[in-house]
């Protein structure tokens, strides 16, 4: 399996557009399609669900644009930039510090000139203006993180809550990075959604819960059907290190272009609440009640890309399976209930109004339980193929018997078996099936 595979099922089923396509497309944005928007809400869900249903996790939904002095107090401003350099024979520009030609014979990438500018710094972050006039004082940001959010709402969390440390806060929401290099697909892009959870924690018990958190991301990819051996830990060593951390470690996927970060859980320290406490002048010390101190917390963070799960969950999830000697294969995605766009397929054998009636029953009836699909037309070999490429996990079939005996074909994805089951049943034998899939 390669990308284009993925890329090219995506366009096909409508997981993802190429972004203003009919103008051409924009460079490294897409769109998530009728079936994409779907699958992109439940893998934010699980991710949601997964921590804001623990009692020591809280939410927060904090604004793109934040105070220019946060990105100052962060770093950002100072140091969130990737090394540029210019050719002067044909114009590329790349960065220096990950261009094989460059690094070893100081070469364009492109046309092998040696005419080259000295690297310059460039900042990544997408830089607009508030109000009407566009002066410097003016000047805003787009955040290229969500975590600056969490931060500098630890207090208002903390003291709305009452929640005591160790407790976390989880935030999802877009991103933005003018990245010199995206690409591969939905996996870098300069417009992105990010999944973070900032742990705050007393100093000392800091290596535990980054431990702890660890493992618990990792069994997260295993619960939704991950497999084990596509994951592994690739810990940061001294030189890889973001100025914020103590110890950092991404969770990395084997992608088809190989092994690639697809989280990272990090030890910041208490860099983030010391440095905002020193740039807006306002105490974010935490009081402990029982042990009557105040101290700054520590900080584990896990930081997820939606994007670049939903890449590792379609790639995970395919399979080309040949069916017969005559070597007719079907591709389908064997993604978790959970994740499925769509739970069951509503097919009526024929189009025969008794039949479309008993089954756009059903499919209302069901809707009000899980997602579903209707689907009346071709043969029904071909319509079980669609639903398999889009990663459906039941189909079920209403026939001619069905008038007779009330009951309805009910086929399961990963194994392809049927069974005949009771109309009346399936509300709710549906939602056990997927829950004990
Ligand atoms: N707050 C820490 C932080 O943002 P990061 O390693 O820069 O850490 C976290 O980003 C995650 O966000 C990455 O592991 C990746 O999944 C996702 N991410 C980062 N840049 C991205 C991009 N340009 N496109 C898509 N996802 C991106």
């Amino acid at each position: 399996m390669d990308l284009a595979q993925i890329v090219s099922l995506s366009k096909r089923r409508g997981f993802v557009f190429p972004s203003s396509e009919i103008y051409g497309g924009l460079g490294s944005c897409w769109d998530y399609g009728p079936l994409g928007s779907q699958l992109k809400m439940n893998v934010k869900k699980i991710w949601w669900n997964a921590m804001t249903r623990r009692s020591d996790i809280c939410g927060l939904d904090a604004a793109i644009l934040m105070a220019p002095m946060v990105w100052k107090a962060s770093g950002h401003i100072d140091g969130f930039s990737d090394p540029l350099v210019d050719c002067k024979n044909c114009q590329t520009r790349f960065r220096a510090d990950n261009t094989e030609s460059y690094l070893q014979h100081k070469k364009c990438p492109q046309c092998g000139s040696t005419q080259l500018s000295e690297p310059r710094n460039f900042n990544l972050m997408f830089k607009t203006h508030m109000g009407p006039v566009e002066d410097s004082g003016s000047a805003v940001y787009l955040r290229p993180e969500t975590a600056q959010g969490i931060f500098v709402n630890f207090l208002n969390c903390q003291v709305t809550t009452r929640m005591k440390v160790p407790f976390g806060i989880a935030q999802i929401g877009k991103s933005f990075r003018n990245e010199i290099t995206p690409g591969n697909f939905i996996f870098r892009t300069r417009e992105f959604e990010q999944m973070e959870m900032q742990y705050f924690v007393k100093p000392g018990s800091d290596q535990k819960y980054y431990e702890e958190w660890k493992n618990t991301r990792l069994n997260f990819y295993h619960k939704f059907g991950i497999k084990k051996e596509n994951l592994r830990f690739h810990p940061h060593g001294p030189t890889e290190l973001a100025h914020y951390a103590k110890a950092a470690v991404d969770v990395q996927y084997l992608f088809p272009m190989g092994w690639s970060e697809l989280e990272g859980v990090h030890n910041r320290g208490d860099f983030d609440l010391t440095q905002h406490m020193k740039f807006s002048g306002k105490s974010l010390e935490y009081f402990d009640e029982a042990a009557k101190e105040k101290f700054i917390p520590y900080v584990i963070e896990t930081a997820v890309g939606c994007d670049r799960l939903i890449l590792a969950f379609l790639c995970d999830a395919y399979h080309e399976e040949k069916l017969d000697e005559a070597g007719e294969v079907r591709v389908v995605l064997r993604l978790h209930p959970e994740l499925a766009p769509v739970k069951a397929a509503i097919l009526p054998l024929s189009k025969k109004p008794e039949l479309q009636e008993i089954a756009e029953k059903l499919r209302s009836d069901l809707s009000e339980v899980v997602e579903c699909a209707y689907d009346e037309s071709a043969s029904i070999g071909k319509r079980y193929r669609r639903q398999d490429e889009i990663g459906t996990p039941y189909c079920v079939t209403i026939d001619f018997d069905t008038l007779q005996d009330q009951a309805v074909t009910l086929r399961h994805r990963d194994t392809m078996k049927q069974e005949r089951i009771s109309l009346v049943s399936l509300a709710e034998r549906l939602p056990m099936l997927l829950k004990n899939f």
